[in-house]
């Protein structure tokens, strides 16, 4: 068999990891669900569970991959709990679900490049997403992404992922920071900050149960948990890597870019409509482009440079987490069956892509396969990753955290006392919301 490829360096992992994260869910979900779950409240909770229950679980999932050293599904089996690999598989599959829309709004995000470059969108910034969201373009363009994210793992991990992941990093933070720092300067834009900024206590009461659901599996979403992919970037980690210092960085950058992305997207979208516009009426998944596209169109020549840069580093962090998206199936497909690479990768991308259609022809599928996966699949993988680590792993999995760390022990025990309590309690609950949720009011389109 040949050698597995590790990491080229510490930085390769962290920045492979926050590439991983940082994506789609911070820059276009997490404003619109800021949006649509009523503004700072979901903030709020958001952040508790970003450090409280998404750091211990990263952390697992961190375990599972060093100590492991292969691909998410064989994982358990090599950590000898082979009935556990059915956890892997789900994940697996998790992933592979979410691809199939991320991938869409991916297609969105070239469109809006090219439309930024040649101003298409100038005239009517608001109904213009509504004209390419849908159809055969979109499909179209959804099958460009997944192209190409397929073409980027087709490389592997050294050559591919991480040199791909290397510059996003700084230069999303710094549009960001630009485009927030332009977005406090606009008329208009004041009230953004409050609804933003300052939680409204009695709302967060009284919607506890669609907020908290949705909120907790932002965080798991954003962080990348719950489908192989951190076990999966985790091993190919050598021992001399301290996790709880790695974690850390990981969850306070991811956690600082959907904030900035939040400081851009919903001060613009107050300048343009006095508020957040109401889901119902499309202030939904179009937030950011249409959030966005206003300014880039009042700014006229300079909006189309700003559109294309914008747009196009939102593109990169888009592909950085689809990559890792779709390496955990690759992964488990080479190491397992000794498969071509690209031949997998591409196999893959092709029916993600055939399922995606459905959401490419029309968005109600796409928040279709969204709610089933935050509500549900989300976090029901988490759910059995965290009793594994937990409570079957145990002891173990304490030694793995406090391996590349100087002592280490308090935190490690620590650690683990949270993950067997309230981190179990939270995912469970959080799933328990999610199913009612679900439950009460069906999202399947069409019926
Ligand atoms: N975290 C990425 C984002 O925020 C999406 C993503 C990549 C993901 N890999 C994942 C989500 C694994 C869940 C599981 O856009």
């Amino acid at each position: 068999m040949a050698e597995r490829e590790t990491w080229a360096t510490r930085l390769g992992f962290i920045l492979a990891a926050v590439g991983s994260a940082v994506g789609l869910g911070n820059l276009w979900q997490f404003p619109f669900k800021t949006s649509a779950e009523g503004g700072a409240a979901f903030v709020f909770v958001y952040l508790i569970a970003a450090f409280l229950i998404g750091l211990p679980a990263i952390l697992g999932e961190f375990v599972i991959g060093r100590r492991a050293n292969i691909n998410a599904v064989e994982a358990f089996d090599r950590l000898k709990h082979p009935a556990w690999t059915v956890v892997g598989a789900i994940g697996l599959l998790t992933g592979l679900w979410i691809l199939s829309y991320y991938s869409v709004v991916g297609g969105w995000v070239i469109r809006f490049i090219v439309d930024s470059a040649t101003g298409a969108y100038f005239t009517d910034p608001g109904g213009h997403f509504g004209d390419v969201s849908m159809g055969w373009a979109a499909i179209g363009l959804h099958g460009l992404f997944m192209a190409t994210t397929a073409v980027i793992v087709a490389f592997g991990v050294e050559k591919g992922i991480e040199k791909a992941t290397r510059l996003m990093v700084p230069s999303i933070l710094v549009m960001l920071v630009g485009l927030a720092v332009y977005a406090f300067t606009l008329d208009g834009s004041g009230p953004a900050y409050g609804y933003y900024l300052s939680p409204d206590f009695d709302y967060l009461a009284n919607n506890f149960g669609s907020i908290v659901p949705f909120a907790v599996s932002q965080a798991f979403f954003s962080l990348s948990l719950g489908m192989g992919a951190m076990i999966t970037y985790a091993s190919y980690l050598g021992d001399d890597d301290s996790l709880p210092a790695d974690g850390s960085l990981i969850v306070v950058l991811n956690t600082a870019v959907g904030l900035l992305a939040g400081l851009v997207v919903i001060p613009l979208l107050f300048v343009q409509f006095g508020s957040v516009p109401d889901v119902a009426a499309g202030g939904g998944p179009d937030a950011l482009f249409v959030g966005v596209s206003q300014v880039f169109a009042d700014l006229g020549l300079a909006g189309r440079v700003f559109g294309v840069a914008f747009f196009g580093v939102v593109l990169i962090a888009a592909l950085s987490s689809a990559i890792s998206l779709l390496e955990v199936a690759t992964s488990y497909v080479v190491d397992n069956y000794g498969y071509n690479r690209p031949v997998t990768a591409f196999g893959f991308a092709g029916a993600i892509f055939a399922l995606g259609t459905l959401s490419a022809w029309n968005i109600a599928w796409l928040g279709w396969f969204d709610s089933l996966a935050y509500s549900v699949l989300l976090p029901v993988s988490v759910l059995l990753v965290v009793i594994f680590v937990g409570w079957v792993y145990g002891p173990e999995a304490v030694d793995e955290i406090k391996k590349g760390t100087d002592g280490g022990g308090t935190f490690a025990t620590a650690w683990l006392w949270s993950i067997r309590t309230y981190v179990l309690a939270g995912v469970f609950v959080t799933l328990y919301l999610g199913v009612t949720d679900i439950y009460a009011a069906p999202p399947i389109p069409f019926l």
